[in-house]
């Protein structure tokens, strides 16, 4: 039987993972299948990946709502997963389950076509799970000032805790949601991860003028593909990143921590995702 791997989520139908899992699976030629796992959210998330374990599943991909518990139900984690309290990926082979998070990475990895966008501060909007694994991995890449701006100041305060390690060379400083402008000066990147822009959302009603010239502007948003921050952005001059990069990016890094090869974000991947998207 072939191995057996998958993304455990709800509602998970839509689940863009299966689609990149399965087309790296075949171009590696990899005797294995990534399927969907619907699991609700009163699921004893422990006890439910001991029975996937007994159907067979070596590795699962883990998402909305379950990264937290899955946090807790796992017996070791890598780095990331602990700074941030929540796991993305799961190996279920070996005696113990381990956890690691390869949110952070994805969007790190995602930014490669874009230019400086290290060498002045960074601006991250929102203040939910995605915005922790970016803010975290903007301080491991040692990003020296990070600012953080949420409707809801109570929440950005609980990220711009995640600068608190004795090790971290950075800060993380906190502004109100209606200073987002200035929090955005002369910054060298700027990312929304608020569902602001979101098919079926408003637009994030934001002017980019106090960014810095040629900033990177980063909406974990791909449903639509080019947001309204985006189409503005890029209209300024500046480089616009979506989020797709940062979901094939995370889905690479968790495809090596089960094989042990980092599998590319090519063309045919890049089409058929478009494909896909466009359908839905
Ligand atoms: P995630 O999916 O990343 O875990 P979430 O908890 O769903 O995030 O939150 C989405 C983000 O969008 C939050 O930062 C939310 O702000 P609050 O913490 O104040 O709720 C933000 N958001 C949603 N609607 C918004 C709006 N109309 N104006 C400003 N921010 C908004």
């Amino acid at each position: 039987m072939s191995a057996r791997y998958g993304v455990v989520g709800w509602p998970v139908a839509h689940s863009r993972s299966p689609l990149i899992h399965n087309y790296w699976l075949q171009e590696a030629g990899i005797d294995a299948v990534y399927e969907a796992v619907a699991v609700p959210p009163e699921a004893n998330f422990r006890a439910k990946l001991e029975e996937l374990r007994g159907q067979g599943f070596a590795g699962v991909n883990v998402t909305i709502p379950h990264k937290e518990a899955a946090y807790a139900a796992v017996d070791t984690h890598d780095e990331a997963a602990a700074l941030l309290g929540a796991v993305n990926t799961i190996l279920l082979t070996g005696g113990k389950i381990s956890g690691h998070n390869t949110d952070g990475r994805g969007f790190i990895d995602s930014l490669s076509s874009a230019r400086d966008w290290t060498s002045g501060p960074a601006l991250v909007l929102g203040a939910g799970g995605a915005a922790r694994a970016i803010v975290g991995a903007l301080l491991a890449a040692g990003l020296a000032d990070i600012r953080v701006c949420n409707r809801t100041r109570a929440r950005a305060e609980a990220v711009a805790a995640l600068a608190d390690k004795p090790e971290d060379t950075g800060f993380v400083r906190v502004f109100d949601w209606g200073a987002r402008e200035r929090a955005a000066e002369a910054a060298t990147l700027l990312v929304n991860t608020t569902s602001l822009g979101m098919q079926g959302s408003p637009a994030l009603d934001m002017g980019l003028d106090t960014l810095a010239a040629k900033a990177t502007v980063a909406d974990i948003v791909y449903v639509p593909p080019e947001t309204d921050l985006l189409a503005r952005a890029r209209s300024q001059g500046h480089m616009p990143v979506n989020g797709l990069g940062m979901l094939v990016h995370q889905a690479a890094h968790a495809f090596d921590l089960w094989f042990g090869q980092h599998p590319a974000f090519d063309n045919v991947l890049r089409d058929r995702l478009h494909r896909d998207l466009g359908a839905a």
